[in-house]
């Protein structure tokens, strides 16, 4: 965007950056701050100055720098190329970073999420002079183990005029529309999406099938539904991380998205390397193959937990909306309450209970929302589901502290794990 929408960095403290300047700025839209482009998004206007909440490592920044109003939201990218990929919450894959900068994290870098050199073979679904509405499925690529469906994005419609099998890059089109009012839309595999926004969908629908997690003591006592949500608090080393790595390997659900959340970063290390060499029970392929990692350790920002949480639950949306059975795992959902609690500190505002600004509560729900077994978008009525499995590490073990009080409010599974139980093994 043009320079009218740039300011200069007046304050900075942590991940918090105050610029002033900055016309036109709205809530929610992503920034770039400093002259290494650091990503980062705007969370408070105070007239002419923005709070901006930096994702990346703020070290070396100096009042002065200029911060850019890209205009928009934050957003994933969706579309082939998303299994099997290690992301950060800003959905760079992490094996690229690492080609490009080491093993230190690198700052301000732009890698495109998908892949915009490889090609991947898309076979038509609808014919020319069908008509489509959003959410219709008008091919379909396979990718790993999985039928990646290619949906009309949100918002378009229309008479398909031209489509064909072919091998094509996701900014490629690979039909055309022509919509009501007689325009020509071009439709590639990728679509984004503002991950602070839930995708739509056309209905929720009740729950009435198990999540068969393979784990026999939850299986048959505590039972999770497909489309459910489930909460695992506990003390530290009572198991949490253990038992979803467990579910993720054997629950009986089509895509998996763990989102390692602000945990350590040996704990991400082991993950990422054994879980690339599991074969999956299902399909005898790679369990990989149906996976996403969305990786954000204890050493990066602590803001970004915030960014990985809700790229995870989008890209888990994006999922349910081809008719797969999504199961979303976040480790921990305290260390992204954590993270709430420092921006809020930092911003000045008046907290509530233990220091968790007032809005805690609202996001918790958002978030467990988000949840659900839907009938999607498109003609064809599709079933769709997100299971949500939420770690929660209460400080000393303590059920009564807010983070782990206001998620069992809104959950419906509630897997508590018990420290003397843990330390009598
Ligand atoms: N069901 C189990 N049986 C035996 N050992 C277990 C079991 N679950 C976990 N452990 C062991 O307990 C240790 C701690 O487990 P884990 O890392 O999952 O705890 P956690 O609750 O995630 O801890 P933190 O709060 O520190 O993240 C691990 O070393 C693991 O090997
Ligand atoms: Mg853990």
């Amino acid at each position: 965007m043009g320079s009218e929408n740039a300011g200069t960095i007046t304050r900075i403290s942590g991940s918090l950056i105050v610029a002033e300047g900055m016309t036109g700025a709205k809530v929610g839209d992503m920034v770039e701050v400093g002259d290494l482009r650091l990503i980062g998004e705007i969370i408070g206007l105070y007239g002419e100055n923005v709070a901006v909440q930096c994702y990346e490592d703020t070290t070396g920044l100096r009042p002065g720098e200029k911060v850019i109003d890209t205009g928009r939201a934050i957003y994933a990218e969706l579309g082939p190329g998303l299994i099997g990929v290690i992301f950060d919450g800003l959905e760079r894959s992490e094996v690229e970073m690492l080609s490009l900068r080491g093993s230190f994290v690198g700052r301000g870098l732009r890698i495109p999420p998908l892949s915009r050199k490889k090609r991947w073979h898309f076979v038509p679904k609808v014919k020319p002079g069908e008509r489509v509405i959003e959410g219709d499925i008008i091919g379909t690529v396979q990718e790993g183990a999985i039928e990646h469906r290619i949906m009309v994005p949100v918002g378009l419609g229309g008479t398909i005029t031209d489509i064909s099998e072919g091998e094509f890059r996701v900014t490629d089109p690979v039909a055309s529309l022509e919509s009501r009012g007689g325009e020509e839309i071009e439709l590639t595999m990728m679509q984004t999406w503002p991950v602070r926004v839930p995708r739509p969908y056309k209905e929720k629908v009740t729950l009435t099938e198990p999540l068969v997690t393979g784990q026999r003591v939850i299986d048959s006592f505590f039972p999770v539904a497909k489309g459910g949500t489930a909460a695992i608090p506990g003390g530290f080393g009572t198991g949490k991380t253990v038992l979803l790595q467990q579910i993720a390997k054997w629950a009986d659900s089509d895509i998996i998205i763990y989102v390692g959340c602000g945990e350590r970063g040996n704990e991400m290390a082991d993950l990422i390397t054994h879980f690339p060499e599991l074969i999956d029970p299902k399909t005898g392929k790679r369990l990989m193959e149906r996976t996403v990692i969305i990786a954000n350790v204890s050493n990066m920002p602590v803001s970004a937990r915030e960014a990985s949480v809700y790229m995870g639950v989008t890209i888990a949306e994006y999922f349910r909306d081809q008719g797969y059975d999504v199961a979303l795992m976040a480790d921990s959902t305290s260390r992204w309450a954590e993270a709430m609690r420092d921006i809020s500190g930092r911003l000045g505002e008046m907290p509530v209970e233990r220091g968790y600004p007032a809005y805690l509560s609202d996001r918790t729900a958002g978030f467990y929302e988000r949840a659900g077994r839907v009938v999607t978008l498109g003609r064809d009525r599709r079933k769709g589901s997100i299971t949500i499995l939420g770690a929660v590490s209460p400080p000393g073990g303590d059920f009564s502290e807010p983070v782990t009080q206001l998620t069992l409010r809104y959950i419906e599974t509630f897997w508590a794990l018990d420290f003397d139980l843990a330390a009598r093994r």
